[in-house]
């Protein structure tokens, strides 16, 4: 490519980037730290999402001495409802790797990253440009779409190789992150606003005013759809949560029981084999209300039930991994955010009830 369009596109979009660029709270510091952190919550969820979350976590988990020290369950605490909590347990992990690897210094170096826990080409490329000022892009969504837009590249291969060109040698991070920014707000996936882009004029997209949002996204998603329905299971005021498996999809979150419904099972046999474990029986459930969720690759209709313990049933809970909890003590636990909409749904049936 030309280079005088490499620096055309380079200089415009570093001088928007500085009058533009969204007042976020981990843009004050060059702290490898907070980068890797924020740069952690910030795949797969929204800016405003993630800001209330990355200061909480920056306050009781400073450094990354005191996150390798920190006990799992307090760690998914805090990440409670944002969502893929692998990435919580590969902060840990890689906390403490960097502790016992790197005397507690966050590396400097590409394959030293990319050998941490859940650190990919992404966050490797995030941390060396934006914390150490090093020239390696960081190709999140909205980069791969207004890369591949403005140079009209599809394959991964190929833009990778064109970031690599483009990168600004001087202000890597402030490039990327005007990259970024100029997705998230102008370079949008539908109603791009073109007349507002300092690079309109460079883009290759330009006279192709309604150019593809998939154009340079990685793969098209496809959702399952699934019936997922749950129980609140109550007892002398206190509700039944169970814990998920330390491994494998939202590991250690306490969840309301239930599970995915197959097209022939019936809801008492559903109810009755999650329940299996706490050996109780329970009243017929009743309907509260529904609720929709979307995660990883399932697209998730929650019938939630209401079911209380008949007379006989003892309240003790044999098993490890079960817990009868008081709503008002909720937030001691670590929920999926699938229970903590359920949780909402009983909460409104109680005050109705009042
Ligand atoms: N998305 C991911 N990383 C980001 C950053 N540093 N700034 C804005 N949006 C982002």
């Amino acid at each position: 490519m030309l280079p005088t369009l490499h620096s055309a596109i380079r200089r415009n979009l570093l001088r928007w980037y500085k009058n533009n660029k969204r007042d976020l709270p981990w843009r004050g510091t060059r702290d490898p730290y907070a980068v890797w952190i924020s740069e952690t919550m910030l795949q797969q969820t929204q800016v405003n999402t993630v800001i209330p979350y990355y200061e909480k976590f920056m306050s009781r988990f400073p450094g990354v001495d005191e996150l390798a020290r920190a006990p799992l369950p307090k760690v998914l605490r805090l990440w409670s409802g944002l969502g893929y909590y692998r990435r919580a347990e590969n902060l840990r992990q890689a906390a403490q790797q960097i502790v016992r690897l790197h005397d507690g210094e966050i590396p400097r170096d590409f394959a030293q990253l990319r050998a941490l826990a859940g650190i990919g080409d992404y966050t490797a490329g995030a941390l060396l440009s934006i914390a150490f000022g090093k020239p390696y892009p960081a190709i999140d969504g909205n980069a791969r779409r207004v890369l591949g837009r403005v140079l009209r590249i599809t394959s991964e291969p190929a833009l990778r190789a064109a970031a690599e060109e483009l990168i600004s040698r001087s202000q890597p991070g402030e490039f990327n992150q005007a990259l970024m920014d100029l997705g998230a707000t102008i370079c949008t996936p539908k109603n791009q606003r073109c007349a507002d882009c300092p690079i309109n004029s460079l883009c290759a997209s330009r006279s192709r005013p309604h150019a593809p949002s998939t154009l340079g996204s990685r793969r098209p998603l496809t959702f399952k759809n699934v019936v997922w329905p749950l129980a609140i299971v109550r007892h002398r005021g206190k509700i039944l949560l169970r814990r998920r498996a330390t491994n494998g999809l939202l590991a250690g979150l306490w969840e309301l029981p239930g599970n995915e419904l197959n097209g022939k099972q019936s809801l008492a046999a559903l109810f009755g084999n999650e329940l299996k474990g706490a050996q109780l029986s329970f009243t017929r459930p009743e309907k509260l209300g529904e609720i929709r969720h979307a995660i990883t690759h399932r697209r998730i209709w929650a019938p939630v039930y209401l079911l209380d313990l008949t007379g006989n049933s003892r309240a003790r809970v044999p098993l490890a991994g079960w817990r009868w909890i008081a709503p008002e003590n909720l937030q001691e636990l670590a929920t999926s955010s699938m229970t903590v909409k359920a949780l909402a749904i009983f909460s409104n049936h109680e005050k109705n009830l009042r």
